[in-house]
């Protein structure tokens, strides 16, 4: 089947995957292949699913709207999902974040974001270019997310593309401190316009975990040097560190904030960059050349913010955050019990979200341990995904004791088997 078919999967060598397996179906954290095999979500579909697949409430809202209004232009025209939507994504977030802009995926959502930044300092007159960024860090696949992002294998290709960037040395664990002078100094310079980052954990870059004390002094940096502050929350907001975003562990408020994956549940693409009554300001203008000039033509489909309306009603009348307390517990539990012995160094959680590294000599991204694992796991009726040797577990939060222990299981055996053939 899958030889014949004409489609071309994302991050997929298809030269070396032996399989893409038809899904049929999902519900609450499973998914059900078309030959009726249970699948634990154990990624929650790239980080998703939040309440879990197919959420009833969700799929009644799309279904509502789609007979109400499938779509419309969005510039010079609005619509009553979109209007409510952003009135709930203001309430939900601090005070300062004042203007709500819809597109639709990760990467339009800090795209959307850069622009911004850049826009706001040529409109006011004093345009400044540079963008500050961390070490190892990921903000999606487009040009200009690239460029915010690590090099590496993902874009060597399209390296002479790529933007230069001010980047800082990843946090260490005990101290940020060398992290925070290197933005001090990079501030210094003048032209500086933002320093982004990916709050209290990197994702894509190996789930990387830092403290939210050096987000605060990043903070403090950027005010007394006028810089802006973007939030990529694409990863972390929405539960999946404990709170409902990362940024709130830190007490502080980003300039920009970037918000996508669980803003629907997972159940339709919609993205959003939230930004400070300033930045919008020095957009508003009677000059037309001052206009924000983004859009993609189906920036804040009705469809996508109407489960993004029931999004936000889960989380106003279900327990989500004590949801999300529980599966905090349940990794916590789980995690405690990898052994170095069994092959796991760097066991290390963030919320709901734990990962661990396989002690192997070829780290990084392309380690072979990574599809053997992930392959080993599904044989076994568990998802995951790893990033090369780092592997980790992000399920949807409703997740069962029973299902994660499944997820465990597979992995415990996975791990030994990995390990046993190498050393074989
Ligand atoms: C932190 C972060 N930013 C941006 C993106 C890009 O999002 P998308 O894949 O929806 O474009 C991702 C995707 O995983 C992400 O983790």
């Amino acid at each position: 089947m899958t030889s014949k078919s004409p489609v071309w999967h994302p991050f997929t060598q298809h030269a070396t995957t032996a399989e893409i397996i038809p899904i049929a179906r999902g519900s609450g954290a499973c998914l059900e292949t078309t030959d009726e095999n249970l699948i634990v979500d154990a990624i929650s579909s790239w980080w998703v699913i939040t309440h879990g697949h197919c959420h009833p409430q969700i799929v009644e809202a799309i279904r509502e709207q789609a007979e109400r209004l499938d779509q419309v232009i969005f510039a010079g025209f609005t619509h009553e999902p979109a209007e409510r939507l952003a009135r709930g994504l203001i309430e939900l977030t601090p005070e300062h974040l004042t203007r709500v802009f819809f597109s639709d995926s990760g990467s339009t959502a800090v795209e959307v974001a850069l622009k911004m930044a850049l826009g706001y300092w040529r409109n006011i007159g004093s345009p400044r270019k540079r963008i500050v960024a961390l070490e190892h860090a990921y903000h999606g696949d487009t040009i200009g997310t690239m460029s915010a992002g690590a090099r590496g294998v993902f874009n060597a290709a399209y390296e002479p593309l790529l933007f230069d960037v001010s980047r800082l040395p990843f946090p260490a664990e005990d101290s940020g401190q060398e992290t925070l002078d290197a933005l001090e100094a990079a501030c210094r310079t003048d032209d500086v316009a933002a320093l982004i980052v990916e709050p209290l954990i990197l994702g894509a870059g190996g789930m990387l975990m830092w403290r939210p004390g050096t987000l605060a002094e990043m903070r403090q940096i950027c005010d007394q040097y006028g810089v802006l502050l973007i939030a990529d929350e694409v990863m972390t907001g929405w539960g999946r560190t404990g709170t409902m975003f990362a940024c709130e562990q830190a007490a502080i408020v980003p300039d920009i904030l970037c918000l996508s994956k669980g803003i629907t549940g997972g159940n339709l693409p919609l993205a959003v960059t939230l930004c400070a009554d300033p930045i919008f300001e020095a957009h508003y203008s009677e000059d037309r050349s001052k206009t924000f000039f983004h859009s993609s033509s189906y920036t804040a489909n009705p469809l996508a913010c109407a489960a993004a309306l029931a999004n936000l009603e889960i989380w106003r009348s279900e327990p989500v955050l004590e949801r999300v307390e529980a599966l905090c517990d349940m990794q916590e539990r789980r995690i405690a019990r990898l052994g170095t012995e069994n092959g796991f160094i760097n066991v290390r959680r963030m919320g709901t979200i734990s990962a661990f590294d396989i002690d192997v000599h070829d780290e990084g991204y392309l380690s072979e341990v990574g599809p053997v694992l992930q392959h080993e796991c599904l044989a076994r009726g568990v998802l995951l995904r790893p990033l090369g040797n780092t592997v980790y577990v992000m399920p949807p939060y409703c997740i069962t004791p029973d299902q994660l222990d499944a997820v465990y299981s597979a992995l415990n055996h996975g791990v030994d088997r990995v390990l046993s053939g190498k050393r074989s």
